[in-house]
Formats: structure tokens, sequence, C-alpha cells
């Protein structure tokens, strides 16, 4: 399995970090190759600076639209050998260029127990619903929003007293352990697809 990752980020960058942080403790035995960030402002660009890693702005106003976008992050992740795309909080739906560039080979993570509460405020929805149970998805992309076959959950208790800003931290501190063990699981390799399902292989296929 091809073990580049690229990493793509619209703004603070933390899931990214603590990428970073797997890789460089060799919990993750992974290359970062490149960060691709459609925000110039986004933190996470300076973190990957400060780790040493290519960093790419790649402006949607300078493509003609989402095709023409999302062929232009297909091949500057291709230019680099990525094998594996990694969205950490980019804020933009991933449309067929991408999709057939990478298939199966583009994870996303989400800040609920994907199906509920897909879409943005995903912690604000689970507080006004009232669960008791929320967490962090990662999960392979498709052309459904939050949607595709999940890799790794993480639930997270909701406290009564829980603010969306309260809730949103208890989960993220799962994001930074789900993330990089998710990507472990999908370099490893050996898994299949079987309609909604990510099917890890026995212990003797690996
Ligand atoms: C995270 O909550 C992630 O689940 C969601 O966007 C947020 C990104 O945070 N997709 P960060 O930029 O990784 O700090």
């Amino acid at each position: 399995m091809n073990r580049r990752l690229g990493i793509l980020i619209s703004g603070r960058g933390s899931n990214l970090q603590s990428i970073i942080d797997a890789v460089a403790s060799g919990r993750l035995d992974a290359v970062i190759a490149v960060v691709i960030s459609n925000r110039p402002e986004a933190a996470g660009l300076a973190r990957a600076r400060a780790a040493g890693i290519e960093t790419v702005y790649l402006n949607p106003r300078e493509h003609s639209g989402r095709d023409a976008y999302d062929a232009a992050l297909a091949g500057t992740l291709k230019a680099r050998g990525v094998g594996l795309v990694c969205l950490a909080g980019f804020m933009r739906l991933i449309g067929p260029p991408l999709l057939d560039a990478f298939p199966n080979h583009i994870l996303n993570i989400h800040p609920s127990l994907l199906p509920a509460f897909r879409g943005l405020e995903a912690q604000r929805q689970a507080l006004e619903h009232g669960v008791r149970i929320s967490g962090a998805t990662v999960h392979l992309v498709t052309s459904e929003l939050d949607d595709g076959p999940i890799v790794a959950q993480a639930g997270v208790p909701v406290e009564e007293r829980d603010t969306a800003d309260t809730l949103s931290a208890r989960i993220l501190k799962e994001e930074h352990r789900l993330y990089p063990e998710a990507i472990r699981i999908v370099l490893e390799g050996g898994w299949r697809i079987d309609g909604r399902r990510f099917v890890m292989p026995r212990k003797s296929e690996v």
C-alpha cells in the first residue's frame, strides 16, 4: 500500500496536527507528502510548515468551477505520489474528478456518530436533538455528504450542562485519537467494501 498521505484542510488543523504527531512518534507508519488548503489563512498551513511538510494553497476562484478545482486537487496530489487522501476539516464537497482519481482512498472525519447529524454544526445538532451519546466517525468519502463506508467510530457522552463548545471539545479529543488509528487501518490493507460496509481483514489475512 502506498503510504504517502495528502491532507486537505480549510482551517485550524488540529486533526492534521494529530496525524503529524502520530507519524512523528512512529505510531503511524506514513509520510505526509503535502497539505493543501482552499483558504490561505488556514492555521493548519503553519502547523504543516512547522513540521517541514510542503503546503499548497489552491484558490477556488482561480478555477472555472467545482470540477476544474477538484481536477486541480487531484493533479496536485498525484504529482506528489499520494496514495491516500485525508480530509481534515476541509469545508468543500468532493466531486467526481477527485473521487475517481482516488477510488475508495479518500477519508473524512466527522464530529458525530454517522449517519446521525450530517453536515455543518454536527455537535449543535446532537445537543438540540437531545442524544445522550455522540462521537466521531472516520469514513470513506463518496459523492454524498458525510456518507460512505465507516472505518472507525468513537462514542462520547453528552453531559447535561454541555454547550456546543464543551461537547465539541470532548469529541475533538476522541477525533485526535481516532483519525490516525483509522488511517493506520486503511494503510494496513486487506479490507474490502461490501455494500455500505468497510470489512476488516481477518487477522490471518493481514
Ligand atoms: C473537526 O471537528 C472535524 O471533525 C470536522 O471539522 C473539524 C476540523 O477541525 N470535519 P480541525 O481543523 O482539524 O481542528
